[in-house]
């Protein structure tokens, strides 16, 4: 029985008669064109989707495929559907991850991620969350005298429904670790405020308030919850100018003091920086970094969940999925790299890989 419920421009897939079944297809790479293996996944049954398709006019993988398109309106063109049956299959939960290149065009920069990037979002299915710049610590050479070396890429984080996955305090956290300062004397901390409190002009009732936050914020960093703060108090502390601190100017005002807890986190920002990798053998040309894809599966997706590459090459996404205690599914037209996804894919083993 086929349903022809739309969906965007797609027609659901939920009653094809052809539909795969997805427990058959877990933790498997499959050899085939993306597109068609796309069309016969059932509708909202991925987690996550992380991929890197083919740049354009970059390199030829064998086996037909994308990316040797002669125009940049065909490679797009041929690049949206594939996305477009992404956000069919991904959960209303779940993202889409697009890993893109840049490419010089006769002297120019096509800027052609954010073109296809810009195309996907006309179509109002799915919101662009954040595009994740990736900076290369060992860019490619090149003997370029009038152009900066190109050392960036970015990967855009697209989601269906604002419900998306989205657990910033798993990402990156290993840099958390390494800047939180450990402390080895409690006792003295914040203890001077006890002075400046009773020293103030604050009101008996200002004072009583502002010790007894006093005392828990101390204890949040005996804790370990905060790693420390900092109090300011009206008339002895000065008042800061504008923007964000408004808010505290308002609250010194009102209940004579505020504080500023400091929790040494790393601030998660847009980049990330990561060295370019290869295979074994560099059986592989065009591998993305197993630390960053590692990275988007802890911040977009929870344990068990199903993590999906259309575009699988040697098996990047797959291996940090498996690692990360995830399951996942591949699809890669040429049958060598399938072959490479799944030794990559057998050697893995729990391993989580950093960069500091
Ligand atoms: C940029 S590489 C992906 C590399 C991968 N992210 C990794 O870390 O190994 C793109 C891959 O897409 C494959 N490919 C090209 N056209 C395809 C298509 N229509 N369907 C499925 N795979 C395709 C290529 O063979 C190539 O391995």
């Amino acid at each position: 029985m086929e349903n022809l419920q739309a969906y965007g421009n797609l027609v659901s897939r939920s009653y094809y008669d052809d539909t795969l079944n997805i427990n058959e297809i877990l933790n498997k790479i499959h050899c085939s064109d993306a597109l068609s293996f796309l069309k016969r996944m059932p509708d909202n049954s991925m987690d996550l989707i992380i991929t890197s398709p083919p740049y354009y006019q970059q390199r030829d993988y064998g086996c037909g495929g994308i990316g040797n398109e002669a125009t940049e309106d065909e490679y797009i063109n041929n690049l949206l559907p594939i996305f477009n049956e992404c956000s069919r299959v991904v959960k209303t939960t779940g993202a889409i991850v697009f890993n893109l290149g840049d490419k010089y065009l006769n002297g120019n920069l096509s800027l052609i991620p954010y073109k296809f990037a810009l195309k996907v979002l006309e179509n109002k299915k799915v919101f662009l969350i954040n595009q994740i710049t990736w900076a290369k610590t060992n860019p490619t050479p090149r003997q370029e005298h009038r152009k900066l070396i190109q050392s960036t890429e970015p990967f855009f984080i697209f989601a269906k429904t604002k419900d998306y996955c989205f657990k910033l305090d798993e990402y990156l956290s290993h840099l958390d670790r390494k800047d939180k300062k450990v402390t080895s004397n409690f006792s003295k901390i914040g203890r001077k405020y006890f002075d400046t409190i009773n020293q103030s002009n604050l009101t008996a009732e200002e004072k009583k308030n502002a010790t007894r936050e006093l005392e828990k914020v101390i204890e949040e960093v005996r804790l370990g919850k905060i790693e420390s703060f900092r109090m300011k108090i009206r008339g002895i502390h000065k008042e800061a100018y504008g923007g964000m601190e408004g808010g505290r100017n308002n609250q010194i005002r009102r209940n004579g003091f505020t504080i500023i807890k400091i929790t040494g986190n790393a601030m998660k920002k847009d980049l990330i920086e990561s060295p370019v990798e290869i295979t074994k053998g560099n059986k592989h040309t065009a591998v993305y970094p197993l630390y960053i894809i590692q990275e988007l599966v802890k911040l977009l997706s929870n344990s068990d969940d199903v993590v999906l590459d259309p575009f699988c090459g040697s098996g990047t996404t797959c291996v940090a999925a498996k690692n990360l205690g995830r399951k996942y599914l591949g699809i890669e037209i040429n049958p060598e790299y399938v072959s490479l996804s799944e030794e990559r894919i057998k050697e893995a083993d729990n391993y989580e890989e950093f960069f500091l």
